[in-house]
């Protein structure tokens, strides 16, 4: 019912040459694809260059950022419009490095979630509890709490175009993956948070999970009902790693 959504998040990974020398190997690994969106997050820099290199396929680009402004004094920023004239389909916001290092707020988020949408953007929303908060038994209020301000403002009729992904942090870059079981819980506790707001839309939100996810972990993490898709960091800035994760199921043909 909903479609897969598997996105890669670059982080601060590749120069122009090598994204398109990814693109390059990439591109023909996933032809079989076709049951699953696929974005690919990179620098700013290298926006231009990879949406050139993917012309013609079905994988679409994505910001990994975006100030909510529309334009002005804002020395370092990007504006939504400049994302729009990159040909960026989705824009990430609230990713937990950007919480953590940054200092980024709910509120920040939900303004950059707003903006996005205004542009037709589809933001790709993360949320996620340290291990502190999971071992002090406060996973579910902080996820809760995270949404509700990421979300504020968000009309209903406009949440089926957001994604929420799921990004343990102590799970991120660390090879420490939530178990699908562990995931699930979350999700699930994701899904009924949203119905609060968006009653019947909440089904139609894609949930990502990310935080170590790899090849040889998705089709388990893929076979939970309310995980719909991935956000990939490390493993996605290989060609073969990435392609291994979008065609999940592949090898059991249990899925496409
Ligand atoms: P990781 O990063 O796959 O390297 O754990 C995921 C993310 O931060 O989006």
């Amino acid at each position: 019912m909903r479609r897969p959504i598997v996105a890669a998040n670059w982080k601060m990974h590749k120069t122009v040459a090598e994204a398109e020398d990814f693109a390059s190997a990439f591109l023909p690994k996933v032809t079989d694809a076709v049951d699953v969106d696929v974005a690919v997050a990179p620098p700013f820099t290298a926006l231009v260059a990879l949406g050139r290199a993917l012309g013609g396929s079905r994988i679409a680009l994505a910001a990994q950022n975006v100030n909510p402004e529309a334009q002005g004094a804002f020395t370092g920023e990007i504006s939504p419009d400049m994302l729009v004239d990159a040909g960026c389909a989705y824009g990430i916001v609230g990713h937990s490095e950007r919480r953590a290092l940054y200092g980024e707020t709910d509120e920040f988020v939900a303004r950059k979630a707003l903006a996005l949408l205004g542009r037709d953007i589809r933001p790709i929303v993360c949320v996620g509890e340290t291990l502190e908060q999971r071992e002090s038994k406060r996973t579910f209020a902080v996820i809760g709490s995270q949404l509700e301000g990421s979300l504020a403002g968000l009309p209903a009729g406009r949440a089926g175009e957001i994604v929420i992904a799921y990004e343990p942090v102590w799970a991120i870059g660390t090879g420490r993956t939530a178990t699908p079981d562990m995931a699930q819980e979350v999700h699930a506790f994701i899904r009924g948070a949203l119905r609060e707001p968006f009653g019947a839309a909440a089904e139609t939100i894609r949930i990502q999970y990310g935080g170590s996810v790899k090849p040889d972990n998705i089709d388990a993490l893929m076979a939970q009902p309310d995980i719909d898709g991935a956000l990939v960091g490390g493993a996605s800035l290989d060609p073969d790693a990435f392609a291994g994760i979008v065609n999940f199921g592949a090898a059991t043909g249990s899925e496409s």
